[in-house]
């Protein structure tokens, strides 16, 4: 068999220029809106006529941005990373001239290009002397976290205090209610929030129990009990994120850690960030750290209506117990440059092979979060949905690696694991955006090299 590269993906990969696809729409409408955004968002940090250094680079970046945004809408070749003094140009120059030579913005693979065009984006900031650190987006994150508050408050009124000891069905019902306010903290996404409506993201955001049993019909791959039924055997093991957004998803991934560490089932959970800004909300180490210190603060007093002593008491709470776990190692953050490669995680191993070895033989459990990890796991290419999880993710990631599993809500073409006919009685309940619209999901496990827990199926 041909060997899996970026340019022959296990299927054909979804690309651009597939006019019936969510990666057409995205390169050919979303993307110019997000880099218009960045533009915005630069002219908004500084002043006009405040000249010097800071006003001249502002304008270069605004102009080489536009650039960027008529090359995308052009369909130019992919050109190589400019030398702007990041350790990862060698690699993306080597991918560029090895997979994609002569390749354009619509025809090369859309989980390249997409990855490329963040890349492009750091590129025009890194070059520069006062915008080096700059994070566009960083405006955006946290006004969408200011716009979750009611979601926030309502979570941390009930998870502020620690919780008390609890039978192994208690375990059970938590877990998967917390599993599930951890998936579902992926619906709101800033790069996807255009296209959903202010009532949808609070319904989403809503998690009440009954909102929540009503929610699960949405899940139209569960694999739940399969990792619960791996979760309840761990005993003070080391539990993964690969964390996909800030703000609001991030809040919510503590919640769901926090109870992994009451209940006993984790002593330590890294959480895995991305080395730059990355498809608009992802998190970074500095966004983790403005989390807890935002949650420490005042930073709700703004909102309508202002919240009263006891919420803002009960999110001190939670956070101060967070921030305890960062001083005592519990809660680790770290952050890898792979996974701010354009590359699938078939070529984890080969490409990082300490952060593959250490996530494969130390941690227990490894939770990919949000659909750009689900994308990079299945290689965006297009299986027939039901292809099995285990074959989507490829030898070395469903026999090397340890038991991982994905809470991803569809935002892109790309999904494995239904069961034969479920996509037709989705289509003929008129769902015909079930593979993009975020209002459905997939969470799924692959047990690895660990124990075979019991099937429940
Ligand atoms: O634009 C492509 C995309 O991967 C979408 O599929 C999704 O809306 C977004 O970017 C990223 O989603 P997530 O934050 O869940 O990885
Ligand atoms: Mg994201």
């Amino acid at each position: 068999m041909a060997e899996i590269t970026p340019a022959n993906p296990p299927k054909p990969a979804y690309v651009g220029a597939e006019k019936d696809t969510f990666a057409f729409v995205t390169v050919a409408k979303r993307w110019p809106v997000i880099v218009t955004n960045v533009i915005d968002d630069v002219y908004k940090s500084y002043h006009q006529g405040e000249g010097g250094k800071h006003e001249q680079e502002a304008k270069q970046i605004i102009e080489q941005i536009s650039a960027l945004k008529y090359d995308i809408q052009r369909d130019k070749e992919l050109r190589p990373i400019q030398e702007d003094g990041y350790g990862d140009v060698a690699q993306w120059n080597q991918l560029l001239e090895t997979y994609f030579k002569g390749k354009t913005w619509f025809t090369a693979s859309w989980l390249f290009t997409e990855c490329y065009m963040y890349r492009r984006i750091r590129e025009v900031f890194q070059l520069t002397e006062t915008w080096k650190d700059y994070d566009p987006f960083f405006r955006q994150k946290t006004s969408t976290f200011r716009g979750s508050s009611a979601a926030v408050f309502e979570l941390a009124a009930k998870f502020a205090e620690p919780i008390r000891q609890q039978s192994d069905d208690e375990k059970r019902v938590w877990f998967h209610e917390l599993a599930q306010v951890s998936l579902w903290g992926n619906a709101t996404d800033l790069s996807l929030l255009a296209n959903m409506k202010e009532e949808d993201i609070k319904s989403v955001q809503a998690m009440g129990q009954a909102k929540l049993e009503e929610q699960e019909k949405m899940i139209v791959v569960n694999d739940l009990d399969k990792i619960w039924n791996k979760v309840k055997t761990l005993q003070s093991g080391r539990v993964d994120f690969v964390l996909d957004n800030a703000g609001f998803e991030l809040y919510v991934d503590l919640v769901f850690a926090d109870y992994l560490l009451q209940a006993n089932c984790a002593s330590q959970i890294y959480f895995h960030c991305k080395t730059i800004p990355w498809f608009v909300s992802d998190t970074m180490p500095s966004d983790f750290q403005w989390l807890i210190d935002t949650c420490l603060s005042d930073f709700f007093n703004q909102v309508e209506p202002a919240p009263s002593a006891e919420q803002t008491e009960n999110l001190k709470t939670l956070a101060r117990r967070w921030q305890q776990y960062m001083k005592e190692g519990k809660f680790v953050v770290k952050s890898d440059p792979f996974w701010c490669t354009g590359l699938a995680y078939r070529h984890l191993k080969a490409e990082a092979p300490d952060l593959f070895t250490d996530m494969a033989q130390k941690a227990d459990l490894v939770i990919f979060k949000g659909d750009l990890n689900f994308r990079k796991l299945t290689y965006d290419c297009h299986w027939p949905v039901t292809t099995s999880f285990k074959e989507a993710i490829g030898p070395v990631m469903a026999d090397e690696f340890g038991s991982l599993c994905v809470f991803r809500t569809n935002k892109a073409d790309v999904v494995v694991g239904l069961k034969e006919g479920k996509e037709e009685e989705l289509l003929e309940a008129g769902f015909e955006d079930w593979r993009y619209s975020g209002k459905f999901a997939v969470v799924e496990f692959s047990q690895g090299r660990g124990k075979a827990v019991i099937d429940t199926d």
